[in-house]
């Protein structure tokens, strides 16, 4: 089995899980990416059993869409029952490096507005430490050389996105070579820096269940069971 056919399946399993969850009422979060379109093109097959979606980016809203899912905001919606989303770095306590599409600021608010996280990640985002994937921070653009002052101090290397503006109008830093030893408390130290939108540790909330492949089957995991 490949990665995409991974991927895919980690969709589908994703979209069975939250069947339990689904009534006509009900909206779900929906996260971005390539793992994340597998569980969108999986909703499609469901999606005579719930409400419709909010969206963590441009892209997914016109995947659902693009399947006949209505798409809400937020602010319509109000709290979700469940956020389903990949990661780019997940690791044993379930806290995550996101934002390698550059959807970070919108995946972060969905999520905390959620009950429920379910990250979708196939094996290879599996770390027992995050860094070794570059954290992308959303920097409002007249900030960024500042931050990157900063950031440096802290030991990391930022690099500019190229070509690259978020759907909220920022850009973005990947900050490569960072020590992460305690997610939680950095998370809050790069929120305090002036001019940082959002930044890609998602530790302050974590995912609350994981769903992984493992030896080619697809397995379930609570936070401390992988
Ligand atoms: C999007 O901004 C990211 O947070 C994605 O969720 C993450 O990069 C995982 O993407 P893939 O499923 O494409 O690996």
């Amino acid at each position: 089995m490949n990665q995409d056919q991974t991927k895919q399946l980690l969709g589908q399993a994703a979209a069975k899980a939250i069947l339990p969850l689904m009534d006509p009422e009900t909206f779900i979060g929906v996260g971005t990416g390539s793992t994340a379109n597998y569980f969108i093109d999986a909703l499609a097959d469901v999606r005579h059993l719930f409400a419709g979606a909010v969206a963590s980016s441009v892209a997914s809203a016109d995947r659902l869409k693009a399947h006949n899912i209505l798409v809400i905001s937020l602010n319509e919606s109000g709290p979700l029952s469940v956020y389903v989303d990949g990661a780019d770095e997940i690791a044993p306590d379930f806290s995550m490096i996101k934002g390698g599409g550059g959807a970070l600021t919108r995946e972060k608010i969905v999520a905390a507005a959620a009950e429920h996280f379910i990250c979708i990640a196939d094996q290879t985002k599996w770390v027992s430490r995050l860094g070794r994937f570059p954290l992308p921070i959303e920097v409002i653009p007249m900030a960024r050389s500042s931050i990157a002052r900063k950031l440096v101090g802290f030991g990391g290397t930022p690099v500019l996105r190229e070509n690259f503006i978020t759907d909220n109008g920022n850009e973005i830093l990947d900050v490569h070579d960072l020590t992460i030893d305690e997610p939680v408390k950095f998370e809050s130290m790069l929120n305090d820096i002036p001019g940082v939108v959002t930044n890609g540790l998602f530790a302050l909330r974590p995912a609350d269940q994981l769903i992984m492949d493992d030896a080619g089957d697809i397995h379930h995991y609570q936070p401390g069971q992988r």
